[in-house]
């Protein structure tokens, strides 16, 4: 089976890494990929939204299954364009259509499907340019701070979370006025939830699923959980609260109703689903819904699957994932972002990392590297995860911060602090 991820971060590199231990003969590409899936595979160039592209290069490379990373190209419809195409016709896409994909790419829709399905998630509204005077009305029925969240999809940055009743305001017409450009023409206003935060990840064929382990990422730039968000610094699998009786709710609560509400919609939704959780008191709640993996939190789930992923991601395919196992392993694992001095505002590329081939108890997943003259070169803001796995968290980050200590580039950054939240936190 030619198999091809389309992506080229941590996540499709821990996606190629993972499917390289499989039993059965695989082989693998992706597009565009980094220096980390070139050594496990075929880096194709080729950008994953010229959707023209993608298609040339599954009949020339005879691709069997396309595994799809990132949430642009299902949003815009990778998935539909390849299963309408009669010459596509044996290739299964491993990521919802764009229908399903509305559970990301529309803040507006997600809370209304959960809303729909009766999925806990914090009470809200939607507004447009023509509503603000109701936005306004209905802020003052909340208690502060205010989250604003515009609609579609904004790299992350969409998300506003202020205390000041008329900066809220203020903001809110910033983002109604076209800060976000068409992401933000609606803008989800929500009730703020205090708890503590998770992420529950399945992989579904659309009727059944199988639950993967849970992760816990950190997203700010700066130690304690401080300063701007990034696409994420940092991420531990287990999740210490994520205990046997709280993951029993997320199943019971979120995820059957959201597979179960998918499918009674029309939905046919086959591949992963992201739940961001808060943990309100014991209680599950949706933060989020992202129709793909995480990034880095794939750097720590996928090392703790013991099962074949393609078995899984076959059953799948198949409609048949209700017959397969996904065992995973008790081991923590925990991954540290080596990531570019000045990100995740400017910063230069191309300094050259040196230490890479002295690293023995873990793993370097590449993310924004590249290849120039012979040497992996830095060329992007998220740079290197670095993973490891232990009997204990503590373990896993140790290793890992053994591992960076041999690893340099010019203006690396780095929290010291991953999992600092957790430590003391007995399973
Ligand atoms: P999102 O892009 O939806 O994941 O939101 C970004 C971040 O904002 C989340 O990871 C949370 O930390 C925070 N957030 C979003 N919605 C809420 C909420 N209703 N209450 C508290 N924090 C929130
Ligand atoms: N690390 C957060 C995300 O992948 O959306």
């Amino acid at each position: 089976m030619n198999i091809l991820i389309l992506g080229s971060g941590g996540r499709e590199h821990a996606l190629a890494w993972k499917l390289s231990k499989s039993s059965r003969p695989l082989k693998l590409f992706t597009a565009p990929g980094n220096p980390g899936t070139a050594m496990l595979g075929v880096n194709l160039p080729v950008d994953p939204l010229d959707f023209t592209a993608v298609r040339s290069a599954i009949l020339e490379h005879k691709i069997g299954m396309v595994v799809v990373g990132p949430e642009a190209p299902l949003v815009e419809g990778i998935t539909d364009y390849i299963e309408a195409d009669p010459e596509l016709a044996s290739v299964v896409v491993i990521g919802p259509g764009s229908n399903g994909a509305m559970l990301e790419g529309s803040k507006d829709f997600a809370k209304g499907f959960m809303k729909r399905h009766g999925i806990p998630t914090a009470a809200y509204e939607t507004f447009t340019s023509e509503t603000i005077e109701d936005a306004v009305h209905f802020m003052t029925t909340l208690t502060p701070p205010y989250v604003l969240k515009a609609d579609g999809l904004a790299a992350g940055k969409g998300v506003l979370i202020i205390s000041d009743p008329d900066e809220a305001v203020s903001e809110l017409k910033a983002m109604l006025g076209g800060r976000f450009g068409k992401a933000g023409s609606k803008v989800v206003i929500e009730q703020y939830l205090a708890g503590i935060e998770m992420s529950a990840f399945i992989l579904t064929d659309g009727i059944s699923y199988r639950l993967l382990p849970e992760a816990k990422d950190y997203k700010r730039i700066g130690e304690g959980d401080t300063g701007k968000n990034t696409g994420g610094m940092g991420a531990v699998s287990p999740v210490p609260f994520a205990t046997p009786e709280f993951m029993g709710k997320v199943e019971d609560k979120v995820i059957r109703p959201t597979v179960e509400g998918l499918r009674a919609e029309g939905i046919e939704y086959r591949g992963f689903i992201f739940f961001g959780l808060m943990n309100v008191g014991g209680e599950p709640y949706v933060i989020e819904y992202n129709a793909r993996l995480g990034d880095p939190e794939s750097e720590v789930i996928l090392p703790r699957i013991e099962s074949d992923l393609y078995d899984l991601l076959e059953g799948v395919a198949r409609r048949d994932i209700e017959s397969r196992t996904l065992v995973t392993s008790p081991d923590s694992a925990a991954t540290v972002m080596m990531v570019s001095g000045g990100y995740p505002d400017a910063y230069n590329k191309g300094f050259e990392i040196t230490g890479l081939d002295s690293v023995r108890d873990s793993i370097v997943f590449h993310a924004g590297t590249g290849e120039s003259g012979g040497r992996i070169v830095t060329s992007g803001g998220r740079v290197l995860s670095v993973t490891s796995r232990g009997e204990t968290l503590e373990e896993a980050l140790e290793k890992s911060y053994r591992t960076i200590s041999g690893i340099g580039f010019e203006g690396v950054n780095y929290r010291k602090d991953i999992g600092f939240d957790l430590k003391k936190i007995k399973r």
